[in-house]
This record gives C-alpha cells, structure tokens and sequence, in this order.
C-alpha cells in the first residue's frame, strides 16, 4: 500500500503545518530542504505541495488522503470530504471592503464586487437580499477598486495591512477563517486506524503549541 499522503497548501500555511509536523514527531527534513520538489516523504508519509484550491481537489477525489487548507478555500468550494479538525493558525476573517470613504450601500444602482471567492460572496449578498455583480479576480484583489473595477471587494484580511496601504477600509467582517485537517471520505473508510492515529497526534501537538 502507498504512503498515506497530505496535500500541504503552499504558501502562508506550510511554515505552520511545518512546525506542527515537527512536534508531532515526524521527520520534516526533506519538507525543509524542499527545493522544487512538489512530494517530499515525511516519516511514512508523503507530503504534496499544492494550491488551496487543487488541495481541496486531490482530497476530494482520493488522490490524497489528508489536505491542510483555509477554511476560506472549503467554504468556496464546498466540498465533499471530512472536515476534521481546526489547527487554530492561519487565522485571518473573510470581509467586504472600499475604498477609503466611500459608502458602499448608498445609491440604488448595481454594485460590483471583486473577489477570488465568487461563491461566498454570492451567499453573503444572497443573504442580504441584495442584487450585486461579482468578478472573479485571482489575486491582489486589493487592485479592483483602486483601478475602479469594482465598487468593493470580498477577500481574506489577515494582517490588515494590504487593505491600509492601499487606502481600502474594511465595511463588514463576513466570518472567521483559519487552517482546517479535511479527509477523503472513502480514505477515512479504508485507512481508518492510520488515519486516526495521526489526528490523534495532531490534537497532542496542537495542545503543545497552543
Ligand atoms: C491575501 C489576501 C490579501 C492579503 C491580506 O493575499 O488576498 O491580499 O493576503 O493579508 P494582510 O491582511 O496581512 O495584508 P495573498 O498574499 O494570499 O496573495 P494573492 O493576493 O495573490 O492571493
């Protein structure tokens, strides 16, 4: 049988998944020393380096066993797979926002909204019962209002300091978001007890790092 295998989102979260593999216990050498290679064995695992989106997609159809994502990327795409377990980093919040002093709810035409994140932004405005035109822009989303695509944009905010160095101000917060430990489900089925046993450590070293 293969190595049970973890699709690792790149980016913002590897440094974090890094250090909670470690205190697990498991040897992140080949993860540290990565250089261009995309699947790199950690202890008796393989770990896979992808995009939010293509983690959410090798889980889902049992190319991986394991992914590590933002919540951002399950909630946009809905997915059918376990979600398991909140790793309490990568924390940062969905929200709407402008440009810095304009009112985004005055006046009676459409409004258009920039977001890498079309289906949560169509739910949050669904909700609010209110007609918007959305674009779907694949990064530094910040731009749209500032080049007067859109009227607001619905993107993460972690830190704050995208939105204020480019004048933009945040008008509502839509939900929390923060790294998620998502399953296949038939995975969950066939390599249950592996499968358990890692959670498990994750929930020690969880407790460790908190
Ligand atoms: C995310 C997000 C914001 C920025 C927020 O983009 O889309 O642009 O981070 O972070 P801050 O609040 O700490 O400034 P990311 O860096 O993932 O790149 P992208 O814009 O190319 O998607």
């Amino acid at each position: 049988m293969r190595p049970l295998r973890i699709a690792l989102t790149k980016g913002r979260l590897e440094t974090r998944a890094t250090s909670l593999f470690q205190t697990m216990g498991l040897d992140c050498k080949h993860l540290i020393k990565k250089g261009r290679k995309l699947i790199l064995p950690v202890d008796d695992f393989e770990v896979v380096l992808a995009k939010a989106a293509d983690v959410i997609t090798y889980v889902e159809h049992g190319a991986c066993d394991i992914g590590i994502v933002g919540k951002d990327t399950i909630v946009e795409y809905d997915p059918e797979i376990y979600e398991m377990t909140d790793l309490g980093f990568g924390k940062c919040i969905f929200a709407l926002a402008c440009k810095k002093g304009s009112d985004f709810y005055s006046g009676y035409t459409e409004k258009v909204v920039a977001t890498k994140y079309p289906n949560v932004a169509r739910k949050f405005f669904e909700g609010k019962g209110m007609d918007v035109k959305i674009i779907k822009i694949e990064g530094s989303v910040e731009l749209a209002p500032l080049l007067d695509l859109a009227d607001a944009i619905v993107d993460i905010v972690e830190t704050g300091k995208t939105i204020k160095e480019n004048g933009l101000m945040v008008i509502e917060e839509i939900m929390p978001i923060s790294a998620r430990v998502i399953v296949n489900i038939a995975s969950m089925k066939l390599r249950k007890e592996e499968i358990e046993s890692f959670l498990a450590d994750v929930e020690l070293a969880k407790e460790i790092i908190e």
